[in-house]
């Protein structure tokens, strides 16, 4: 796969997700050249120049690791311009009996855990929401699976003492903000900064981390929506309380209750965004491909802090299920990869389906649970295909 973009793609693939003025302005900074690349990636899907937000092509799901030149990115504002690693620092501070702060270095030697985690944005698959929601139009991509290492946060937290009104914990990232942009800082509860997998991450797939994920560090809060995971960190503080900013109110919530599509909610009626949900899809056949009878439909599915127990596959449009074969490669919190074997017994176009259940008991809705932000969709996977005669 080339490692550039062309503008026909860009301009192709992202018609809803970059507005008419930003799309010229992005062309026209590229100058004559009809390709364009993005240092460390390759066959990515912009949805986005200004804030890079990049989306995986879904054929690109079909290792248990995702290479990070295909790892989706998304950016809520500027990656910083410039990061030293001898003057990055860590500041740890709030509810604690001593802030300290941290160098690289200092982080290296403490005890590295390493997690194989499912990160996926919490929009993803928003661009199927029916009225339509604002946000990346993100369609299947917005995801990946990493093996990422770095310190324990807990130790961290454990090196500068919480005090018992410590209940919070807090990141910030040194993205640059344009404008009237809050900042990116969000908090988590501080019994998921406490689990034993919930990281300082320094590496992924075994490489420190790289400028679009998050280096030199990165919190790391498995099973959990992108967002709790904050890139470019400089900052963690303990806080009494959750914290109050743009990315944790009105952004990242859900409603308490089902929402009639197209229906305005409350923010008093609704809650942090946390856990992923259990969800699948369809890798191969792609979408509108012609192909021979006999195949083999593969997929991944994923169910944030819970287990994968099983994935059904329908080929006659959900009427009737059978269950996939789910692959040995498994690790708590990351997706499982699955296949299954189908003759089609007579030419013609087929919608083929994919259904995940978990270990919780929750298994992938019918239809699109609509919410005003586009957040944990999980419908059921469909792609239609054309069996040749
Ligand atoms: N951290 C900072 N500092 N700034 C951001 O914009 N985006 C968040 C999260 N961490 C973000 C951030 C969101 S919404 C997601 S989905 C993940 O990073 C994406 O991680 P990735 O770009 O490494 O795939």
């Amino acid at each position: 796969m080339k490692n550039v973009i062309s503008r026909r793609e860009l301009v192709l693939k992202t018609p809803l997700a970059i507005g008419g003025m930003l799309l010229t302005r992005s062309l026209l900074s590229f100058g004559a050249d009809d390709d364009f690349a993005i240092p460390g990636k390759e066959g990515m899907i912009v949805r986005s120049l200004r804030f890079l937000d990049l989306e995986m092509p879904v054929e690109y799901a079909n290792s248990f690791i995702t290479p990070v030149k295909h790892f989706f990115v998304r950016n809520h504002m500027h990656e910083p311009s410039t990061l030293d690693l001898g003057q990055w620092r860590l500041t740890v501070s709030g509810e604690v009996e001593r802030s300290l702060t941290f160098t690289h270095a200092e982080l290296t030697k403490m005890e590295q855990h390493t997690v194989i985690n499912t990160l996926e944005c919490a929009g993803n698959g928003r661009a199927f929401a029916v009225p339509h929601v604002p946000g990346v139009q993100w369609q299947k991509g917005a995801i990946g699976t990493a093996r990422f290492s770095g310190p324990r946060l807990r130790e961290v937290l454990q090196r500068v003492g919480v005090k018992p009104t410590g209940k919070h914990v807090m990141f910030r990232g040194l993205d640059e903000v344009p404008g009237k942009v809050p900042p990116f800082i969000r908090s988590i509860p501080m019994e998921k900064a406490s689990d034993g997998d919930t990281l300082v991450a320094l590496r992924m797939n075994d490489s420190p981390l790289t400028k679009h994920h998050g280096s030199p560090a990165r919190a790391l809060v498995p099973g959990w929506i992108g967002a709790a995971s904050c890139k470019w960190l400089s900052e963690i503080k303990v806080l009494d309380k959750e914290f109050e900013g743009n990315f944790m109110s009105p952004g990242y919530r859900m409603p308490n209750m089902a929402v009639k599509p197209g229906e305005a909610v409350r923010v008093e009626d609704t809650h942090p965004a946390t856990a992923l949900n259990v969800k699948s899809m369809i890798t191969s056949p792609r979408a509108g491909a012609s192909v021979k009878s006999r195949m083999v439909i593969r997929g991944v599915a994923w169910a944030g802090e819970a287990d994968i127990a099983k994935v059904e596959i329908s080929t006659d449009a959900g009427r009737t299920w059978q269950s996939a074969q789910l692959a040995k490669e498994q690790s708590h919190y990351a997706w499982r990869l699955w296949s299954y074997s189908w003759n089609a017994l007579r030419p013609g176009s087929y919608v083929i389906s994919s259904r995940a259940s978990d270990s919780k008991g929750r298994i992938q809705p019918d239809s699109v649970e609509w919410n005003p932000s586009g957040y944990l969709i999980n419908v059921i996977d469909r792609v239609q295909i054309n069996v040749q005669a």
